[in-house]
């Protein structure tokens, strides 16, 4: 079996205060490499003011984590420029916010190049090489430049966008040259595939061919869709754990036999927690005889706090929820808590298992695993009902959710409204239809046939 060597920006620690916090995603890529052994490399989480840092090495049993520090200037430019004011909100369909700078896109490029320099001379030929998300578009290409033979693949986690939006990137050609310099392209859906296909075609650079693969730039390579799914399992065990028990008790006394409403996100603007904050405002003006009788408690972990974007966001946020208090609260009710912090996976659990509503309503998302948690952390004797925004990347197979268009807030607050008022039976129906899918098309299953059509990719020409 080949060696696995997985690239993210972040890498997870696998002890320590950060690893309670640590996403599906982290954990799936672990086992994996575990299986089979190998490196995680990338960015070590700290900025530094040396020029060219030199990468740390840390082995643990079969797998070797390498990490470098990144110097504070061109960190600024490659994360909080380049991914996160150009890249990330282009992405998600929002022009009006994307950025475009010539030194980021330059800075971005040179640290994809740095990446790929710091990897090589750890890398052996038969490897299979995984790099992962739009942080590291580039970095095939440098790997390919330095002569990295072995196979490697990409993963972008977010959308990829329709043509018509991906052409305003002034740098679009080169960043799909790049893409098209690995062995396998994978993306979320079958959508983000269209896109891209649709793009290849539009700009005459290639086309779809059968089986998986397209040609561009006078040679093929994969392209597929490998919807990431979570550790079902894990999380599901994680529910009824000691911990989660004692934190669902907690709040659970404190709502008073009231119903509870949940969402939980990191705190970015794709994931319309404004719109769903007003959504649940829509609910109590339109269903009087909800007030009182139900709680909504919205869990919004900070993040990028240093790019402006995200600064506006969260004023946006205390604003709506603080004007929603003000109008609706009662003496002994308070319609709204919304936490501006992060919280264990196994607290979120007890909290999901809790509740009678998810509420999971992104304007835009490559796939949101907080949907699939939801339903992993869900009882059969009594299941809540998840409310899923049709721009999920996770709607295209959870067909069980109350499946809603987040911009129109009236239908989210009938939704929500529906989910109050469900049946038992309708509950479990469609619980058990979404636990079915979750538990198939789990994170095993993902990296499983990521990493064998990664396998089986032609490998480049000697
Ligand atoms: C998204 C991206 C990930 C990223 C995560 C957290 O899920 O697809 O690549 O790691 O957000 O964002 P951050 O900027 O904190 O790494």
């Amino acid at each position: 079996m080949s060696r696995l060597v997985v690239v993210s920006n972040r890498v997870t620690p696998i002890t320590g205060s950060k690893a309670a916090t640590a996403g599906g995603l982290a954990v799936g890529v672990l086992a994996s490499l575990r299986e089979t052994g190998g490196i995680w490399f990338g960015w070590s989480g700290e900025q530094t003011e040396a020029a060219a840092p030199m990468p740390k090495v840390f082995r643990t049993g079969n797998l070797t984590y390498i990490t470098i520090d990144l110097n504070h200037q061109t960190f600024e430019s490659y994360y909080g420029g380049f991914a996160n004011r150009t890249l990330w909100p282009l992405f998600h369909y929002r022009l009006d916010l994307s950025s475009f700078d010539r030194d980021w896109y330059v800075t971005y490029r040179q640290v994809n190049q740095l990446f790929a320099e710091q990897l090589f001379p750890y890398l052996q030929d038969d490897d299979l090489v995984w790099v992962h998300d739009y942080h590291l578009i580039t970095m095939g290409e440098e790997l390919r430049k330095l002569g990295v033979k072995c196979r490697v693949g990409f993963f972008l986690h977010i959308p990829f966008p329709s043509a018509e939006v991906y052409v305003a990137l002034p740098w679009h050609d080169q960043l799909v040259r790049a893409m098209c310099a690995y062995d396998l392209i994978g993306f979320q859906t079958s959508n983000d595939l269209r896109n891209f296909h649709d793009y290849l075609y539009r700009e005459g650079i290639g086309y779809a061919l059968a089986d998986g693969l397209i040609h561009a730039f006078g040679h093929s390579l994969k392209a597929q869709e490998f919807p990431i799914g979570i550790d079902t399992n894990d999380f599901a065990a994680m529910a009824t754990s000691a911990e989660a028990v004692r934190a669902s008790q907690r709040l659970s006394r404190s709502l008073l036999g009231r119903r509870l409403i949940i969402g939980v996100d990191r705190l970015d603007y794709t994931k319309g927690i404004t719109e769903r904050l007003r959504a649940f405002e829509c609910l109590l003006q339109n269903y009087p005889r909800q007030r009182g009788q139900v709680t909504f408690v919205q869990i919004s972990a900070p993040s990028r706090e240093d790019v402006p974007e995200y600064l506006e966001l969260r004023h946006q946020v205390e604003a709506t929820s603080g004007r929603i208090n003000g109008l609706f609260s009662e003496f002994d009710w308070m319609p709204l808590r919304y936490l501006n912090r992060g919280f264990a996976r196994r607290t979120l659990a007890g909290f999901f298992r809790l509740s009678r509503i998810g509420l999971v309503t992104p304007l835009r998302d490559g796939m949101n695993l907080v949907a699939k948690e939801y339903v992993a952390a869900q009882a059969d004797e009594d299941p809540g009902v998840l409310v899923l925004s049709r721009f999920a990347g996770a709607a295209d197979d959870l067909d069980g959710a109350v499946i809603v268009n987040p911009y129109d807030i009236e239908a989210v607050a009938e939704a929500m409204h529906l989910g109050l008022i469900m049946p038992l039976d309708e509950r479990q129906e469609r619980w058990r239809r979404l636990f079915a899918q979750v538990r198939e098309h789990d994170v095993a299953h993902w990296r499983g046939n990521f990493v064998k059509a990664l396998a089986e990719a032609t490998p480049p020409a000697a």
